[in-house]
């Protein structure tokens, strides 16, 4: 028996599922039996009592959860971190731990109020005493951390739990002697287990399945190589005997109805401080403002829900409510972070919902140079499809050629600086790259519940269609590509050889030849299986018109390459008068630029396939500029391609049989972007019958 160490324990004569703040009280309200929580309480009494000196607090009458000292607060030395309870129900306990706390020496440090943090429940020494695991995501606040540190002067490393049924730190981790391990990886995010993979060695890890996990496995009590538990499997005995550790077993069942086993029932109140560690967090704070319809919109809440997502947690510190229908909110909201890496990724995520950080008007961008051409620094902001300005010597300047997946790269002019979105493979040595997030702002539509519910033309909340859907879109997809043409705007098709196979080719080819169409963007492909229908009448060998194989007829599709081939390019073809129409027809005669960028299944190619895919990237982007409108049919390899040299501010419209293409495509958060799940023969041909709607004398008449 080692007699330094000592327990802080409540006995469970007011002990009882009285309420539901964990998964594991739900349907167990009333259902423990008093007599046997009473019996298991002390079998564990007795077995650390054996091993250990116990101490114990008064239990209070009305307070059921007092039982649990490890959420008494946090020891380490004389020191003493008083838990904030997040739940009212326990709110109770605090006076009391605080008044035993005092009584026996300790200095007791107080969080904030409304900063929640419970205590030896989300935080727990490493056994060596180098830093202490701290939890957060549901009971704990992240900002509790910096405060633990600097009370406790000692490192703090932050770990975030995503599964609920392990609310506490305490219920799926768990420290052991000599370095060792216990934890349950799923019950964290994935920096924090990489976090607990730089810090604990491989063969110091004992990482449990979900089996040993539910029964509170990581809920242990170490002293020296003792671990006392409520149950374990075989295979866990096994590997923790063989990492020099005895299990002892004493059944807990009636608290794990309230979410508690072992560790849960005691607190250490002797936790030895090492002189040479010191306060160290990584936990960041920023604030961040947005503005716009923050309600309407959902705005707030796609804010809120992104920090915690990724890895953080917030507090609103102003809400400013528009008053009017019109008017918009503003707020401001303090952002924190475990670290400056996972700050960087929630920042720049709201920094595409138009947040800024605060104050904008100290902050100038982060500029670091470029030291080998084509590579950008380490930190470098990766650009995205929003106009996006930066803030230079305190002025924020406009960044041109909007793209996403680019870096920033700024470079001084007569007329002052430019700033510019490059792709990796452009940048230059002298060239300066903007990193980090600060100094960093997008500008937003403003989008509102009216925007998004209505019915006018609009290309509403990137909303994939359903079946049903289909022909409204269409409808307006036929009236945008009207307006486009008649103002003399630029609409760009992208396309894969599907269009063809089912019998859209000549739908498109007639969007061509009737100025719908500024520019085409493909494949080697399209163009081949086009002019094999317009030469032979087969695409891949089907006879189009009867929808049967042709014998042989795979053969027409080499034998149309090497016609191409012969003449020199597909304009050629044309001019020759061996292709007759079709899309390639459309595009010849009516002075349309398409561009075939090549890939590695292309057959051939035909002479005007850019397999040079560097110069088929730069030729896509180059017909891109200034373009109104995309129609997306049916090639996700050429349609990604495009929405990612895209920025927003260009309605998109993407077609294709299979929803998570289209999710892809659509899903960019932009709000000009529209996915239609169909198929693209049938698409195409309701936009034609549409857009014939739309120039027919008798629809005025009748519209
Ligand atoms: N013989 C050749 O030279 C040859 C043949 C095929 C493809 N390719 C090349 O391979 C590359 C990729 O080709 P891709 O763009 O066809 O392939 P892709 O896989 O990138 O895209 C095809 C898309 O069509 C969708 N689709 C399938 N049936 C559909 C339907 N009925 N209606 C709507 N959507 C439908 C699919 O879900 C898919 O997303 C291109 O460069 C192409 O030119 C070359």
């Amino acid at each position: 028996m080692s007699p330094r160490i000592r327990f802080l324990m409540c006995a469970p004569d007011h002990y009882d599922v009285d309420y539901v703040i964990n998964p594991w009280m739900e349907g167990n309200i009333h259902k423990s039996s008093p007599d046997r929580a009473v019996e298991q309480w002390q079998k564990l009494h007795f077995v650390l009592k054996e091993h250990a000196t116990v101490d114990l607090v008064a239990p209070q009458k009305g307070i059921p959860d007092m039982v649990f000292t490890a959420n008494a607060g946090l020891v380490l030395g004389q020191q003493v971190v008083l838990s904030r309870f997040l739940h009212k129900e326990r709110q109770g306990e605090e006076p009391y731990f605080k008044q035993w706390f005092e009584e026996n020496g300790y200095t007791v440090n107080e969080l904030p109020k409304d900063l929640p943090f419970e205590g030896a429940g989300d935080a727990l020494l490493d056994r060596e005493g180098r830093w202490l695991w701290a939890g957060y995501g549901f009971r704990s606040e992240l900002d509790s951390h910096p405060y633990l540190a600097k009370w406790l002067d000692i490192e703090v490393v932050s770990l975030r739990l995503i599964d609920e049924r392990f609310y506490h730190l305490d219920t799926c981790f768990c420290p052991l002697a000599n370095g060792y391990l216990l934890y349950y990886p799923a019950a964290f995010d994935s920096y924090s287990n990489r976090m607990i993979e730089m810090r604990v060695a491989p063969e110091k890890r004992i990482a449990i399945a979900e089996a040993d996990a539910v029964n509170f496995a990581c809920n242990a009590v170490n002293v020296e190589d003792i671990v006392v538990m409520n149950q374990a499997s075989d295979a866990l005995k096994a590997r923790l005997r063989d990492a020099g550790f005895q299990v002892i077993e004493t059944p807990l069942n009636e608290f794990l109805k309230a979410g508690g086993a072992a560790k849960c029932l005691t607190l250490r109140v002797t936790e030895p401080v090492r002189e040479e560690v010191h306060a160290n967090v990584s936990v960041e704070s920023r604030i961040i403002r947005l503005e716009g319809h923050l309600l309407d919109s959902g705005l707030i809440n796609r804010a809120l829900d992104l920090i915690i997502d990724t890895g953080g947690s917030f507090q609103v510190l102003n809400f400013n409510l528009g008053e009017q229908r019109q008017s918009t909110s503003a707020a401001e909201v303090k952002v924190s972070a475990p670290s400056h890496e996972v700050m960087e990724g929630i920042l720049s995520l709201l920094i595409d919902l138009g947040a800024v950080d605060l104050p904008q008007d100290e902050r100038d961008a982060i500029l670091e140079p470029v030291l080998q051409d084509g590579v950008a620094p380490d930190d470098f902001y990766v650009s995205t499809i929003y106009p996006t300005e930066v803030r230079i010597h305190g002025e924020w300047v406009r960044v041109d050629n909007q793209r996403m997946d680019g870096a920033i790269a700024i470079t001084q002019t007569p007329k002052g600086q430019k700033a510019e979105c490059k792709i990796l493979r452009d940048l230059l040595v002298g060239e300066q790259v903007i990193t980090d997030v600060l100094g960093i702002r997008t500008i937003r539509k403003t989008e509102s519940r009216e925007l998004r519910n209505s019915q006018e033309f609009s290309f509403m909340s990137s909303g994939v269609s359903s079946e049903r859907r289909v022909e409204i879109v269409v409808e307006q997809v036929a009236w945008e590509l009207r307006k486009i043409r008649d103002a003399g705007g630029k609409v760009v098709v992208t396309a894969g050889p599907v269009v063809i196979h089912t019998g859209g080719g000549e739908h498109l080819a007639r969007l061509i030849r009737e100025g719908y169409v500024q520019s085409l963007l493909a494949g080697n492909a399209i163009a081949v299986h086009d002019m094999e229908q317009s030469i032979m009448g087969t695409s891949l060998g089907m006879d189009m018109k009867r929808g049967v194989a042709v014998r042989g007829g795979h053969r027409h599709h080499l034998k149309i390459i090497n016609t191409i081939r012969r003449y020199g390019s597909i304009a050629k073809a044309v001019e020759a008068g061996v292709v007759k129409n079709g899309i390639m027809y459309e595009c010849v005669t009516n002075n349309v630029p398409f561009v075939l960028a090549g890939s590695i299944r292309d057959d051939g190619p035909l002479p005007d396939t850019q397999m040079d895919l560097i110069k088929a990237q730069e030729e896509y982007a180059q017909q891109l500029k200034g373009t109104d409108m995309i129609l997306m049919l049916s090639s996700m390899l050429h349609s990604i391609g495009v929405g990612n040299m895209t920025p927003s501010g260009v309605k998109m419209v993407c077609v294709d049989i299979n929803p998570a293409v289209v999710t892809k495509l659509s899903d960019r958060g932009s709000i000009e972007s529209v996915g239609v799940v169909t198929d693209v023969g049938l698409f195409l041909s309701l936009l034609i019958q549409q857009l014939d709607k739309l120039t027919s004398p008798y629809h005025a008449v009748v519209g």
